[in-house]
């Protein structure tokens, strides 16, 4: 089987490009090597059969075209993902979220034999109250200019599904973590500044809730989607743990983990229009027999040691990549007025 993966030199494409080769799948891996991909994350995989690598956008219609040719399938994680980025820079996400997406559409339109995964986010949903869970069927109401650019990404895909006949499968996934996230996010920024003795910035009174999913589990999910039998129009599946839990126990673990004071923690200006909690029913995928595997706590602690027995991976997004301004820019002002909890 062959697959072209965008974005695989990312956090989740680089663990989706090493178990597809794990299982003996051609993989060309196109990455256009912004900020958040770190080639890295894929050290080993280089030399391996059946692995290639591109360095392209997925804007460039007909490079994605071309690749696209031959392939069985074709999954699209190449994307902004990052809530803050995207309040602090909302056309860069329209543009790679968006137009990205419609570009790698259009580059399918002509090959039949290619199914499209789309990964997408609870997040299209915006917060849902206590019980709520979101099932494939919930309306959209995005909050962010991510979530609105996934959605967006999303109807997209629904109208070339619907209009060509194009078959196509969105996942949308709950809070992933796991090794190889990018430090910017929630879990290796704490994890990897917790480590250095630094303090943890908690936006707001720290109860918003995510629902969070070991990047194993993930993948797991994602293959037991890709093995469907094909189907000539748009599909959405779930995929969620149900382990919702606030930002404070997250954090908390985190300085219980790298054995660091819980004063660590630093509750700071909130994140703006920051959604309270998300919930996804996952029942469909769990149809398939699928389950996640990894508890948080358990998965939480194999992050921790993956941070603290990897820094050569990890740091390579603290240097030259822009982050120290992104840094200064988010926190700065933020961690300057803030006390302990
Ligand atoms: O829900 C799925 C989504 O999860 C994905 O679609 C997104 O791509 C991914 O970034 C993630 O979005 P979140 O905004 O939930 O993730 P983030 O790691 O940025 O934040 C998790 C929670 O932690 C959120 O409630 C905000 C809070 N937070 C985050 C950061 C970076 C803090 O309290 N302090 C921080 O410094």
């Amino acid at each position: 089987m062959r697959a072209l993966v965008t974005g695989g030199c990312g956090f989740i494409g680089s663990h989706v490009v090493r178990a597809l080769l794990t299982r003996g799948w051609e993989v060309t891996n196109l990455d256009a090597l912004t900020y958040a991909a770190n080639p890295l994350n894929l050290s080993g995989v280089e030399a391996q059969t059946g692995y290639t690598f591109v360095e392209g956008d997925i804007c460039d219609t007909p490079l994605v075209r071309a690749l696209v040719r031959g392939a069985d399938v074709v999954l699209n994680f190449a994307a902004e993902t990052h809530v803050d980025r995207s309040l602090l820079k909302p056309a860069s996400f329209v543009h790679a979220d968006v137009q990205g997406v419609v570009s790698l559409l259009d580059a399918l339109r002509g090959e039949p034999g290619a199914a499209f995964f789309h990964m997408s986010t609870d997040e299209v949903f915006g917060a849902l109250e206590p019980p709520l869970e979101a099932d494939e069927d919930q309306p959209f109401a995005p909050t962010s200019p991510y979530s609105a650019s996934k959605a967006a990404a999303e109807l997209q895909v629904r109208a070339y599904s619907h209009s060509y006949g194009m078959p196509a499968t969105v996942i949308r996934a709950c809070n992933i973590y796991g090794p190889n996230q990018h430090v910017e996010k929630f879990i290796p920024l704490f994890i990897t500044r917790a480590i250095a003795g630094e303090p943890l910035p908690l936006y707001g009174d720290g109860r918003q809730q995510r629902e969070w999913l070991y990047i194993d589990d993930f993948v797991s999910a994602l293959l037991a989607a890709i093995a469907l039998p094909r189907v000539d129009c748009v599909r959405a599946i779930h995929a969620g743990s149900g382990e919702r839990v606030t930002n404070l126990d997250v954090a908390t673990s985190i300085c219980s983990l790298t054995a660091r004071p819980v004063s660590l923690i630093r509750p700071v200006d909130d994140r703006p229009g920051h959604d309270r909690r998300y919930a996804l029913d996952s029942s469909r995928m769990r149809g398939l027999g699928w389950r996640p595997m990894v508890p948080l706590l358990s998965g939480l602690a194999r992050t921790v040691s993956w941070y603290q027995e990897h820094p050569e991976i990890w740091s390579r997004a603290l240097s030259g990549q822009g982050f120290e301004g992104y840094f200064e820019e988010q926190y700065r002002t933020r961690l300057a007025g803030a006390d302990t909890l």
